[in-house]
């Protein structure tokens, strides 16, 4: 007897969004605001139906209460629940403020843990506010062992703002998370992990380590060239990333970019 699927769980990833607190701001020449735009036309084009949203850091530029606000009015077009975590240009209380005060904050910002079917999704802050290379602090580690201790049994995912690992690229891999080294002796003692996802590296990347599929995808604007030894802006389009997560623990994911729409980058800054 054939056995047929159910549907998979839809997980759609929005990173990286750089938005400021007008709507004008540009980063390295590019509107932010309306490639955010574009990417999530995008999104409601491709997915007739999304289970969770997961908006994997540097949400805001400036860390500016409006930019919150216009990030979660952008969400709002779309049934699903979104769950953020901090990137390094993220600010906590703000987010918290948009997201509706502290009481949502427990559930909706990092740390959270998201039951979504058979699965279990990990959120992570491994931002240091003010500071760029990522760090998690012994609070986030212990909720990370709590969590891995609660999820036994079922598929997990765990998200993050910064690489864990090295990318290849010098000048990011100067602001990997520095205590990774705590984070993996945690997360390799449990075997029910199947995916580790960031943003911050504003690049699609897949990896394998220890069995686990680790992936960092583009952001929804200004995109950096992989493989590269000093900072550089690559002109592929803004995108997104999607999951397929299937009961057994099989899961399928792409990266979708924005087609059609030149972007207007500054490709000769050699920093940002
Ligand atoms: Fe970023």
């Amino acid at each position: 007897m054939t056995q047929i699927d159910p549907r998979p769980l839809r997980v759609v990833q929005i990173t990286d969004c750089h938005l400021f607190a007008g709507t004008d701001g540009r980063l390295l020449g590019l509107n932010t605001e309306d490639s955010l735009r574009l990417v999530l036309d995008r999104v409601t084009c491709e997915q007739s139906h999304i289970d969770v949203i997961l908006a994997t850091g540097d949400l805001s530029q400036d860390g500016s209460m409006s930019s919150y606000r216009r990030f979660q009015q952008h969400l709002a077009r779309f049934k699903a629940p979104s769950y953020w975590l901090q990137g390094n240009h993220d600010l906590t209380e703000p987010m918290v403020n948009a997201l509706g005060g502290h009481g949502r904050r427990d559930s909706h910002l990092s740390p959270c843990l998201i039951a979504v079917g058979d699965w279990r999704i990990i959120m992570l802050n491994s931002s240091v506010e003010h500071e760029v290379p990522g760090y998690f602090m012994p609070d986030e580690l212990e909720f990370l062992r709590d969590a891995l201790v609660k999820t036994r049994g079922h598929h997990t995912m765990v998200c993050l703002h910064h690489h864990p690992v090295p990318m290849g690229c010098d000048w990011l891999d100067n602001q990997v998370v520095r205590n990774a080294g705590e984070f993996w002796a945690i997360m390799d003692a449990v075997d029910h992990v199947k995916v580790v996802l960031w943003g911050h590296v504003h690049q699609n990347s897949e990896q394998v380590r220890n069995g686990v599929h680790l992936f960092s995808s583009p952001s929804t604007c200004v995109q950096f060239k992989p493989l590269s030894k000093d900072f550089a802006v690559d002109d592929i389009a803004p995108g997104y990333r999607w999951f397929d997560l299937y009961p057994d623990g099989r899961f399928e994911t792409a990266v979708s970019r924005v087609e059609g729409v030149a972007f207007d980058v500054d490709m000769s800054v050699k920093g940002y």
